[in-house]
């Protein structure tokens, strides 16, 4: 006997019946599944916060470190360029001739906001000299002049076993600074590219400032003075190359000793 109409329709009610079931399921383990969900991405936007919230405070004391730095860096700058009477701008004129220098000379950006940190130490060394000698108004004795000249390895010598960059560019700023291109500085006489570059940079810088400012035991030159030594010592006191964007970026340099003129 074939099936009847009948048995044909309660199959199929019962086939609906398993049908909606199994629809009913899948709709509750949907929804279950959308609050894992929910749940676990509220979670990890917990950690996401908390990590970020972390980041900055490592951040922010990354930059305190930084910036406590530059600043005893630049205090110990100050300190040295005082036991020598001289002016607190004289250190901010010569960081920043030297940080342009070292830009056209081709130093990256970094490396040139570094060697404007720390090249106003270069005279650190003189918080060891003697007073007699360091503010004495007339020529110094052979002896004074030899006692004066050891500032440099003084200075190299205080900053010599640091471990950061900075201090460490500090150290070979004071060493260097009083080479010559010819080797006829001191303290160690080296020449040319020998001297690092940094001490090359903050040579011309210094002396550049030094000449044009006034000080107890002179006036300030006038610029063309200044201008004919530079053109006579390029190749003798002072690295060519270095001359060379001096003149040629003369007005930028200009520029820096106009914003920041001694009172
Ligand atoms: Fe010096
Ligand atoms: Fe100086």
């Amino acid at each position: 006997m074939s099936l009847g109409v009948n048995d044909l329709v309660d199959e199929l009610n019962s086939l609906k019946a398993d049908f909606s079931k199994t629809v009913d399921r899948m709709i509750k383990d949907t929804k279950r599944q959308e609050k894992i969900m929910l749940r676990s991405d509220k979670r990890q936007q917990k950690e996401y916060d908390e990590l970020q919230l972390r980041l900055n405070e490592v951040e922010a004391l990354s930059k305190e470190v930084e910036e406590t730095q530059r600043e005893v860096v630049f205090t110990m700058g100050a300190i040295g360029e005082s036991r020598s009477k001289e002016t607190g701008n004289h250190v901010k004129r010569v960081a920043l001739y030297s940080e342009l220098f070292a830009l056209y000379y081709g130093l990256d950006a970094k490396e040139a906001e570094m060697l404007k940190q720390a090249s106003p130490m270069h005279d650190i060394g003189k918080v060891a000299i003697p007073d007699a000698i360091l503010n004495k108004p007339a020529r110094f004795t052979p002896e004074e002049f030899e006692k004066m000249k050891e500032h440099a390895v003084l200075g190299y010598d205080m900053l010599k076993f640091s471990q950061r960059p900075l201090l460490k560019m500090a150290a070979t700023v004071a060493y260097e600074h009083h080479e010559k291109w010819n080797g006829s500085g001191y303290p160690r006489g080296t020449s040319g590219e020998d001297i690092h570059i940094y001490g090359r940079i903050t040579a011309i810088a210094d002396v550049f400032d030094a000449l044009g400012s006034a000080r107890v035991y002179k006036p300030a030159w006038e610029d063309e003075k200044i201008f004919t030594l530079f053109r006579e010592e390029r190749g003798k006191h002072f690295d060519p190359k270095l001359i060379d964007i001096f003149f040629e970026y003369l007005d930028e340099f200009l520029e820096i000793r106009n914003s920041l003129k001694d009172v």
